[in-house]
C-alpha cells in the first residue's frame, strides 16, 4: 500500500488543477463495476453522479471491452485526413439514425467543450459561405454551461468559471435562463407569457439580427441551473423567433444526449429540431473521448453546394477505437432498451427522491427529467435564500456524502452567478429500483449530518 499512498501525494502535487474544487481528492479509484467504483482500500462508492453524467451503461462493461480490443488488434490509431475510417463512418450512420429526421453528417471531436467550439464555427462559416460574414455573435443564456475553451466558455453564463479569465472571452449577449424556481425576470408561469423566450428576440433586435450567427443553450440544463427543465412553449418560441431572424440554434446535448433524459436527445421532450445538436459524455459512456456535432441538412447542403470544406479539425477527432467504443455503447442502449429505461425509472427517481429527501429544510427544489436530477440547497427554504457562498456547501454535502459510499456532482452559482449551491444526480441507466433506494438513504443521513453543520 506505502506505493499508492505515495501516489496519493503526487496526484496532489504533480496534477495541475483538480477541477477548481475547494477539495483535493483524498482517494485513488481503483476499478469500476456496474454502478460502483472502488477506492484503493477496496470500499465501495455507488456511482450516483454517473461521472457526472457520463456513465450510462455502467462500468467494466465486456462487450464494451472486446470491441475496443478488436479494434486495436487491428489499428489504434491512423490519421483522418489521410484514411477512410470504417467504425467512424458507421458511428455516423447510427447517430443519424437515431437524431431527428433533419440531421444529415456528424463533426466528430474528444470533448464536450470541442463539440460546442466545433459548432460555433460551424455556424460561422455557414453565413460565410452564404455572403453573410457580419453574421458572428452567438446569443446564450445566463445561467448556462458550454466547456471551458474559450468560444465555448465565452458562451456559457458560469461566472465562477468566467472571472479570471474576462479579457480573453468574446463578451457576447445573453439572455437570462428559463429557471422558473428562480426566475430571471421575477414573473410567475403562465402569467409571464414566457418572458424568458421573447428576451431572445428582445436582444435579436437589441443587436441587430444581421449580427447574430447562433443561440446556444442546453435543452435541459446542467451544472449552471441545476437541471433546469424550461417550459413546454419555451424551445418552440425559440425555434421560432432563429427562423425569422435567420439565426441557427445550436442545442447542447452534451449532458442529455444519447439517452439520460429518456429519449436519444433531451430536446425531443419539445418536438423541435435544432440546427447543430453536440454531445459528448454518454456518447462512449465513459469508455474513451469522443464528441460530435451533428449537423442539419440545409448547412450540409450550403457546404456542399459552394464545394467548401469546414476550416476545423483536430489531429485526434475520429479515434478509431473511440468509435469502436461508442458504436458498442450505443447498441447496447438501444438492444438493452436503455432509453426506456431511462425514461422509466427517471419517474421512480423523481418520486423516491422526493419522498426521501424533500422533508429537510436544506433541500430548496428537486428539478430535472429522466435520469438527470438537480437539487437546490438553500438556507431558508420559504425565502430561498441561498447559503454564504464562501461555504461551499454542496462540495461539503459531496464529501459527507461520499463518505458514506454514494456519489453526487456538486455546483454552485445558479443563483446570479454568485451564490446558490446544487448537486446532480444522474446514475448509470442500468440502476434498479432498489439501488436508488440505497443512495437515497444513504443521501438522507448525508443530509442529516450536513443540516447538524450547516442549520
Ligand atoms: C452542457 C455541457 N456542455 C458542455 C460541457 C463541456 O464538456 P467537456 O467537459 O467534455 O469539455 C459540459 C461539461 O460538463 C456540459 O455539461
Amino acid at each position: 500500500m506505502p506505493d499508492r499512498l505515495e501516489a496519493v501525494q503526487r496526484l496532489t502535487s504533480n496534477v495541475f488543477g483538480a477541477i477548481y474544487s475547494p477539495f483535493q481528492p483524498k482517494v485513488i479509484c481503483d476499478r469500476g463495476q456496474g454502478i460502483y467504483l472502488f477506492d484503493q482500500n477496496g470500499k465501495r462508492y455507488m456511482d450516483f453522479s454517473g461521472g457526472p453524467h457520463v456513465v450510462s451503461i455502467g462500468h467494466g462493461n465486456k462487450r464494451v471491452r472486446e470491441a475496443m480490443m478488436e479494434q486495436m488488434k487491428k489499428v489504434s490509431f491512423f490519421f483522418r485526413g489521410f484514411w477512410l475510417n470504417e467504425p467512424l463512418l458507421a458511428l455516423a450512420d447510427h447517430i443519424i439514425k437515431v437524431s431527428p429526421e433533419n440531421f444529415v453528417m456528424c463533426q466528430f471531436c474528444n470533448s464536450g467543450s470541442e463539440a460546442n467550439e466545433t459548432a460555433i464555427k460551424i455556424a460561422h462559416q455557414y453565413h460565410v459561405e452564404r455572403g453573410k460574414p457580419e453574421k458572428y455573435i452567438v446569443i446564450s443564456r445566463w445561467q448556462s454551461y458550454h466547456g471551458m475553451t474559450l468560444g465555448a466558455l465565452s458562451a456559457s453564463g458560469h461566472t465562477i468559471r468566467r472571472l479570471k479569465f474576462g479579457q480573453l472571452l468574446h463578451h457576447w449577449p445573453k439572455i437570462g435562463a428559463p429557471l422558473c424556481y428562480r426566475c430571471p425576470y421575477e414573473l410567475n408561469y403562465p402569467s409571464c407569457n414566457i418572458k424568458c423566450a421573447r428576451a431572445l428576440e428582445e436582444i435579436i433586435n437589441q443587436v441587430g439580427s444581421h449580427y447574430v450567427s447562433a443561440f446556444i443553450a442546453e435543452s435541459i440544463g446542467g451544472a449552471a441551473t441545476a437541471c433546469m427543465v424550461p417550459v413546454p412553449e419555451y424551445y418552440p418560441m425559440i425555434r421560432e423567433i432563429c427562423d425569422r431572424h435567420d439565426i441557427l440554434f445550436i442545442d447542447d446535448e452534451v449532458i442529455c444526449g444519447f439517452g439520460r433524459t429518456g429519449k436519444w436527445f433531451g430536446i425531443e421532450h419539445w418536438g423541435v429540431n435544432p440546427d447543430i445538436m453536440t454531445s459528448a459524455k454518454g456518447m462512449t459512456g465513459g469508455y474513451t473521448p469522443m464528441a460530435t456535432a451533428i449537423i442539419d441538412r440545409k448547412i450540409g447542403e450550403v457546404f456542399t453546394e459552394k464545394g467548401a470544406s469546414f476550416i476545423h479539425g483536430f489531429t485526434m477527432e475520429g479515434n478509431p477505437v473511440s468509435a469502436a467504443a461508442s458504436l458498442a455503447v450505443l447498441d447496447i442502449i438501444e438492444k438493452e432498451g436503455l432509453i426506456e429505461r431511462s425514461a422509466r425509472l427517471g419517474e421512480y427517481l423523481f418520486k423516491r427522491g422526493r419522498e426521501k429527501l424533500l422533508h429537510h429544510p436544506a433541500v430548496g427544489d428537486i428539478r430535472g427529467k429522466g435520469l438527470l436530477m438537480g437539487i437546490e440547497l438553500v438556507k431558508n427554504r420559504k425565502t430561498k435564500e441561498p447559503f454564504d457562498p464562501s461555504l461551499r456547501v454542496a462540495n461539503r454535502l459531496q464529501q459527507i456524502a461520499m463518505e458514506k459510499g454514494v456519489m453526487v456532482y456538486p455546483t454552485f452559482g445558479v443563483d446570479n452567478g454568485v451564490r446558490g449551491d446544487t448537486f446532480l444526480v444522474s446514475p448509470p441507466f442500468i440502476i434498479t429500483k432498489g439501488e436508488i433506494d440505497t443512495a437515497f438513504d444513504m443521501l438522507n443521513e448525508a443530509f442529516t449530518d450536513f443540516e447538524k453543520e450547516f442549520l
